[in-house]
């Protein structure tokens, strides 16, 4: 389930060896846990570490790393500024690792957003759907990927010893096989009309369709949940972990404090493409799934 790598700084290289084993893991649908990997705040930063700089309605701040922009974050001005370099900096060294551990997909990987998550999640309010305290994998009605693969980098920095408990549940290929029977096609015309109406960012395809299902119907079954095989992860402050979301069942349980940053990968850049939630759905509903 974790594999674990001793390094403490951000900028550390890899060997070849270490980078294949890594990757082995990573598409394997392993987590890649860095017990001693810290994201360190100055005494400027420990300010922000409060629920009270978020927005109304937000329950994460995110940095956008090409615009240089915020969102959900409160108008306060010498924090937006402050936040904005903590969140950047953590963008930039997430980005480095993820090159330097796995250099094969240099180039390839694009960068996504960075998040900074305060709010406790324990006994948070929110919809069945949105409850990430539920086992899922990850898939978003509103941006479609068009099969490229989501990594996340997340650091706990909880100022209170706080850790961060994750269930893991099954492999991916046990998922889809678990909810293949519910997974049903969309409506003709539907997706056209969803992206004309701006309710999608792009063009959904069958892929992030069949994906969307099997985050809906997994969250819904509180059978499934209750009874699916799962890990418990306590992630402990100033720990760092490395997992690719859309293939790996999770759900967070409990903490307060993590940044969070994401990356995504085109799947024909994959050492081992066949692992792939693309392959394995294609696979399993015997189509192509990229459609137009
Ligand atoms: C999730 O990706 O489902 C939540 C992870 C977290 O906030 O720890
Ligand atoms: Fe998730």
């Amino acid at each position: 389930m974790l594999y674990t790598l001793a390094n403490s700084s951000w900028l550390d290289t890899f060997s070849p060896q270490a980078q294949k084993s890594a990757i082995d893991a990573l598409e394997g649908g392993q987590v890649i846990y860095l017990p001693q990997l810290a994201f360190e705040f100055s005494a400027a930063e420990k300010e922000l570490l409060t629920p009270r700089i978020l927005g109304e309605g937000s329950k994460n701040i995110s940095y956008n790393p090409t615009r240089k922009t915020l969102k959900g974050v409160i108008n306060l001005e010498k924090d937006t500024h402050c936040l904005k370099k903590m969140m950047a900096r953590y963008s930039s060294v997430s980005d480095n690792l993820l090159n330097a551990l796995f250099s094969r997909y240099a180039g390839s990987l694009m960068k996504g957003r960075t998040s900074f998550r305060p709010i406790e999640i324990a006994g948070r309010a929110t919809s069945l759907l949105k409850d990430d305290t539920r086992l899922h994998v990850d898939a978003f009605p509103a941006t479609p990927n068009h099969g490229k693969r989501i990594i996340r980098v997340f650091t706990n920095v909880n100022p209170v010893g706080k850790g961060r408990i994750w269930h893991l549940g099954e492999p991916f290929e046990q998922v889809v096989e678990q909810f293949l029977p519910l997974l049903r096609k969309p409506l003709a015309g539907m997706r056209r009309l969803l992206f004309w109406c701006k309710v999608t960012k792009t063009y959904r395809t069958l892929y992030d369709h069949y994906m969307l299902m099997l985050h809906d119907e997994m969250k819904k079954d509180a059978f499934y949940q209750r009874r699916v095989k799962k890990t418990v992860v306590d992630f402990q402050p100033g720990t760092t972990w490395i997992v690719m979301t859309d293939s790996v069942s999770h759900a967070a349980l409990s903490g307060q404090f993590v940044l969070e940053y994401t990356s995504y990968l085109p799947p024909h850049a994959m050492a081992n493409v066949e692992q792939s939630p693309l392959f394995i759905l294609e696979q399993a509903l015997g189509q192509k799934l990229i459609d137009s």
